[in-house]
């Protein structure tokens, strides 16, 4: 294998899910829904990267900052010569921190489902460190116990990461479930590397999904405008709102998408009606105390060892034993 290449590309053919069975079976719901993954088709994606810019939305910077901050704390932690094994791994932006920190780290495994995005940043990983063993894997990272077995055939030790606070996408017993089959893929004396958002003063979670440049309003709606472009629906964007509040007792952000009228839309073929005011779920994004995700990665069957928080406590990074 020529050094600063990829070693090896796995295409783990992720089952093309339908957008057009998924969008219309939450949508004949009584309480409609469309899930939060379909918000990143390549606009959606944009759109996510100027809401990590926004003034109002903390979570990248504070996450990025605590990351740069406490590498070398996190890499002692991992000791020599670990494979790193990264759950959606997008563009492979904060795990150079890691990688630039760690002692001799053997492999860097990115799983991501975006095969365009993952085999360009896992080959500029390879490049940049010529002596890092790059696999990259697409595939649905949710499902960890259905990964290649290449994934975890090393002796060395192997170390997940999960940043970004994509853990609070997932309803609790989810987020337990995808927990326990991470700690199956890395296997005894593993660890992994959690990003979690914090509880916090409701008003900076709530001004951090309802930018004041109405950006995340856009991200939001793009949900509709890719059914329009996909579908062939006939989505009017004006006669329908962003909404997004903190719902204090769920401990999340909730996001939905709201008829501002009665009306009908053709999403294709299939004829639907929405009431003034009825909302279309498109999103939660839960937020956690230092405690709270230690009892959630308990119930996992992790044992939380470390916890970094920034000096603000916006944003958590959680170390954690298998
Ligand atoms: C990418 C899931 C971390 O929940 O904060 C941002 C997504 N949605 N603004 C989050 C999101 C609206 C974001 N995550």
């Amino acid at each position: 294998m020529p050094k600063g290449t990829l070693a090896a590309y796995l295409d783990f053919a992720p089952r093309e899910e339908s957008f057009r069975d998924v969008a219309l079976a939450g949508l004949m719901r009584h309480r409609k829904s469309v899930p939060c993954r379909f918000l990143y088709d390549a606009r959606g994606s944009e759109l996510f990267e100027r809401i990590c810019e926004l003034p109002e939305y903390y979570v990248t910077r504070a996450e990025t900052a605590l990351l740069a901050e406490r590498a070398g704390e996190i890499a002692a932690r991992i000791g020599p010569r670990a494979r790193l094994i990264e759950f959606g791994s997008g563009a492979s932006t904060k795990v150079r921190l890691l990688l630039d920190a760690l002692d001799r780290p053997s492999s860097y495994v990115p799983i991501d489902i975006s095969g365009n995005m993952l085999h360009s940043a896992a080959s500029a990983i390879a490049a940049d460190f010529p002596a890092l063993e790059v696999i990259a894997v697409c595939a649905d990272y949710m499902d960890p116990l259905r990964l290649p077995t290449l994934v975890r055939s090393t002796r060395d030790r192997r170390v997940g990461f999960f940043p970004g606070s994509t853990i609070g996408n997932l309803m609790p017993e989810e987020a337990v479930r995808f927990l326990r089959g991470c700690r199956e893929l890395i296997g005894p004396g593993g660890a992994m590397i959690v990003g979690a958002d914090l509880k916090k003063d409701p008003a900076a979670l709530h001004a951090a999904y309802n930018d004041a440049a109405g950006v995340t309003a856009q991200f939001t709606l793009n949900i509709l405008a890719r059914m329009n472009r996909e579908l062939g629906a006939d989505f009017n964007l004006k006669r329908f709102a962003h909404e997004a509040f903190y719902n204090e007792e769920a401990g999340r952000i909730e996001i939905y998408v709201e008829s501002l009228m009665d009306q009908l839309v053709t999403i294709s073929g299939e004829c639907i009606a929405f009431t003034a005011g009825e909302r279309v779920h498109v999103e939660y994004s839960y937020k956690f105390t230092v405690d709270e995700f230690r009892r959630l990665a308990a119930r996992a069957g992790f044992k939380p060892l470390d916890c970094w928080t920034d000096a603000e406590n916006r944003f958590s990074v959680h170390y954690l034993v298998a």
